[in-house]
């Protein structure tokens, strides 16, 4: 009786996998199992997905699909071909949005510029003009992190807070609160829809943690805007406000909707995220390749001696470290084999076909992975694996050109980064600050490996050790 259940179980389970496999993708990303889908083969290389999804997606020629749970909506056309993603971001621009998905995942950023779509997407953008974006906490970095001779975790060292540096780096509520919520968002993409929300409703697991995350910030920001809305008041009142320093609060205080918290909240809440973390994972990431390509470090350090006298003690300025090119180009490679944002997510809303051939409509989750196409050999040749600053040096000793849609670390289009020549400016002042007085030695035995979230930072941080250059 045992043999003849099992028998009829087994015929069942091959019949649906049969049946499953012809009518399944023409194009599987991965193996594909009777009912779970692709799923087990994502959980079972989760510690090493972005790795995992570049080796698929070169296999498949760019493209290919990803079919989850049956009883699931995780469909996906996962690609890294850049004709895709500039028809996607740049030429169909108005085709492909966020997404009311994309908004319910990404919750925490409410209504900011970062998840909203059409309408409201062109009124924060309006509001957020580049030249208003600046924040100066570079030279603080760079000077104090002479006290430490200790070994570190430079991520924490790199992100926003005045107190990671004092000497015994305590954990900060506010660091700890991003990055949590910011694994949970990346946890949401992994599972099906069904499981989070259950887990949400039962407050178990990670979800628990993204709404413990979520109380934080919103106490950190809501803090923020009341003790900005006393500091202006009271300059209002002694009329010091042409004096008034003004940062992106103030300036997003100026606007027609600055009495509403939720607006103020949800906007002041994407720039943290998108000029915190991805500053502080991009120049974890250029120290460790730096630390790991002595003759690179050579190379930097010359072209600082080689623009500024050598006995210089300050800071370089906004104007003196654009003739850092070389540096530009470490960097520029850094944020290719380690873009922070690493996936993006798109939703056509007309059907359409992609320059692959792929057929697109409303149902269809979209991802493309940055990662990828930053180690892409149709786009960066046969040493795309390898940290060459030189490939961004013209023979004239410029920066080289690469399309944004290419070299796609800041996405391209319309929604382009607004904060890229920020960027550019504060990475390149704390790495010359910093490469021009210490050595770092990454701590023996400590391997950097990415974290699962939505901002590629080292999981366990860079663990180095700081010598003062002699
Ligand atoms: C190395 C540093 C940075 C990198 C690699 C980076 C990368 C990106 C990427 C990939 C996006 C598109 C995200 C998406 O559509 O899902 C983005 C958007 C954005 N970034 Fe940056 N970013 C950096 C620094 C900054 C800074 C310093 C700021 C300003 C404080 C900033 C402000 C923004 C804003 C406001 C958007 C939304 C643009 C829109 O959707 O229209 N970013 N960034």
């Amino acid at each position: 009786m045992i043999l003849i259940n099992a028998a009829i179980t087994a015929s069942l389970f091959s019949f649906l996998y049969l049946f499953h496999r012809r009518r399944c993708c023409k194009h599987p990303l991965m193996r594909d199992y009777p009912i779970l889908g692709m799923l087990p083969s994502v959980l079972f290389n989760m510690w090493r997905i972005h790795d995992f999804c570049t080796e698929i997606l070169k296999k498949q020629g760019g493209s290919g699909e990803f079919k989850g749970p049956w009883f699931t909506k995780m469909h996906y056309l996962i690609t890294c071909d850049s004709l895709n993603v500039q028809h996607m971001l740049c030429k169909s621009f108005d085709n492909y949005i966020k997404g009311p998905e994309f908004r319910e995942i990404f919750k925490p950023f409410g209504d900011g510029v970062v998840t909203a779509d059409s309408e409201t997407w062109k009124y924060s953008r309006t509001i957020l003009p580049s030249s208003n974006i600046g924040s100066c906490t570079t030279t603080r970095k760079g000077g104090r992190s002479s006290r430490c001779l200790q070994s570190l975790h430079l991520q924490d060292v790199l992100g926003y807070d005045p107190y990671c540096l004092s000497i015994d780096f305590p954990e900060v509520a506010i660091e700890k609160a991003f990055n949590e919520a910011e694994e949970s968002i990346f946890y949401r993409h992994t599972v099906p829809k069904c499981v989070w929300k259950l887990q949400k409703w039962l407050q178990i697991g990670q979800e628990k943690k993204m709404t413990e995350a979520c109380k934080t910030l919103d106490r950190f920001i809501h803090a923020r805007i009341a003790s900005k809305r006393v500091e202006l008041l009271s300059k209002c009142n002694e009329n010091e406000m042409g004096e008034a320093h003004v940062d992106l609060l103030t300036a997003l205080m100026g606007q027609e909707q600055a009495h509403d918290d939720r607006f103020l909240r949800d906007d002041e809440f994407n720039l943290f995220v998108a000029g915190r973390d991805t500053i502080t994972s991009s120049l974890t990431w250029f120290f460790w390749l730096v630390t790991k390509h002595p003759l690179v470090e050579a190379k930097i350090l010359e072209e600082i001696k080689d623009n500024f006298e050598a006995n210089y003690e300050g800071v370089l300025g906004i104007e003196e470290v654009k003739k850092l090119v070389y540096l530009h180009g470490a960097l520029c490679e850094a944020l290719r084999l380690f873009p922070p944002v690493s996936i993006e997510r798109k939703q056509a809303i007309k059907d359409d076909t992609l320059p692959s051939g792929h057929r697109v409509n409303g149902n269809t989750m979209i991802l493309f992975s940055l990662y990828a196409m930053g180690r892409c050999e149709e786009i960066w040749g046969k040493d795309c694996l390898e940290f060459k600053p030189e490939r961004w040096i013209s023979e004239r000793g410029e920066v080289v050109y690469a399309p944004a849609y290419k070299f796609i670390a800041f996405n391209a289009g319309p929604r382009i980064c607004l904060g890229k020549d920020l960027a550019f400016v504060q990475m390149k002042m704390v790495a010359a600050a910093i490469l021009r007085k210490y050595r770092f030695q990454v701590v023996e035995g400590h391997s950097p490996t990415p974290s699962h979230s939505i901002v590629l930072l080292m999981k366990n941080g860079l663990k180095a050790r700081i010598m003062k250059r002699l």
